[in-house]
């Protein structure tokens, strides 16, 4: 099923925002390399996933301390699941770029159901704090 960013997972900050339509994008075409079995595609969309989502961890870790949110819980969630981005970066590469067929059901229904639980019950915890604050609030930590 294609993810689609709505209003309704507006955390209210343009920064959170965007990244999450990135992640959301990102995460779709890992469904489509592993749709088409494409064993090229899929290590690299994956790498990226990864990347980005270590990016956006930091980003959201700077953001609350910014508006003195209390990330402890957000924290532990960001740990996890980087730990299994790990696991099934791994599992891909000793299986030359592409997941067995029910790894690979496992994991993208992870990744689909992590990306809007992440989104849905840890980010909107921030959203009344982020609401005080302008929509485009940056702070000067995030750089350019
Ligand atoms: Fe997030």
């Amino acid at each position: 099923m294609e993810l689609a960013w709505t209003e309704r997972l507006s955390v209210g900050n343009a920064v959170i925002d965007s990244e999450h339509k990135i992640l959301l994008d990102m995460i779709n075409d890992v469904e489509q390399a592993i749709r088409r079995r494409d064993s090229v595609a899929l290590p690299q969309v994956f790498k990226q996933l990864e990347n980005c989502v270590r990016i956006h961890f930091a980003n959201e870790e700077t953001i609350a301390r910014a508006i003195d949110f209390p990330f402890s819980h957000n924290k532990l969630e960001h740990q996890y699941v980087q730990k299994e981005l790990q696991l099934m970066k791994e599992e891909l590469m000793a299986r030359n770029g592409m997941w067995s067929e029910s790894a690979a059901e496992h994991y993208s229904y992870f990744l689909s159901e992590w990306m809007v639980e992440h989104i849905l019950k840890e980010d909107m915890l921030m959203k009344p704090l982020l609401q005080t604050y302008p929509y485009d609030f940056k702070p000067a930590a995030l750089g350019a």
